[in-house]
């Protein structure tokens, strides 16, 4: 591993962000509950790795807090990698969450920057991509299923807005559990 490495659209994303401004909408028996929420996130450069001598990527690890703005009580926590493939151009989006389900998802890299200087990094997964899957625990399978995941990040001069989406099977339904905020860097 080095860590003179080129991250990539990912060298955006190293440092510490916050922002308050985060809505979750999230399952209840009888429907769904709208959580406000603020969250701190810190990426930092890991360096590269080769894989089977040919593929080169670069690696950026993250953990993400999420508190409920009413009570600071935590509702959220996530760890992961961003991972750069310069080759063909694609981003990978690796996370765990602390209910027993990891995702890999993944996307082709769109190099277009937008008027307000900002890159989007676009990754999915869903439980029957041929690429890009999720991992669940026999439990979480049963009774409360991600089918998919799609993740949008918009980030430059030092701000950062995402947009994701989590399709769960749950009490007997379909349900939408998306996440949005926006975030600046310390
Ligand atoms: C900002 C990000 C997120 C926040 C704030 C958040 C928050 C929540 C909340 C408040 C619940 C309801 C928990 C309960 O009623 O006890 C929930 C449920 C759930 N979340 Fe998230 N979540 C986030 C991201 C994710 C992600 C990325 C995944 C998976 C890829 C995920 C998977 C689930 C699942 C499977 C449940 C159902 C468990 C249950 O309600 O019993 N969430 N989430």
């Amino acid at each position: 591993m080095s860590n003179q490495v080129d991250f990539g659209p990912l060298a955006e994303l190293i440092g510490v962000w916050k922002g308050d401004k985060g809505t979750d909408l999230a399952p209840e028996p009888d429907g769904a509950e709208v959580n406000p929420y603020s969250e701190t996130i810190t990426y930092a450069a890991v360096g590269d790795v080769t894989n089977a001598e040919s593929q080169v990527l670069a690696v950026v690890r993250y953990h993400l807090e999420v508190m409920h703005k009413e009570n600071n009580s935590k509702i959220h926590d996530e760890t992961g990698y961003w991972i750069w493939d310069a080759k063909t151009e694609t981003v990978i989006n690796s996370l765990i969450i602390p209910r027993a389900v990891c995702v890999l998802a993944g996307g082709k890299f769109d190099s277009k920057v937008d008027e307000n200087g900002q890159l989007t990094l676009d990754v999915e997964a869903t439980i029957d991509h041929s690429d890009w899957n999720i991992i669940q625990s026999p439990f979480m399978k049963e009774k409360a299923r991600t089918n998919s995941f799609n993740r949008t990040i918009t980030v430059g001069n030092g701000k950062m807005k995402y947009f994701q989406s989590t399709k769960l099977s749950i009490y007997g339904k379909e349900f939408d559990h998306t996440d949005e905020n926006e975030l600046f860097r310390q």
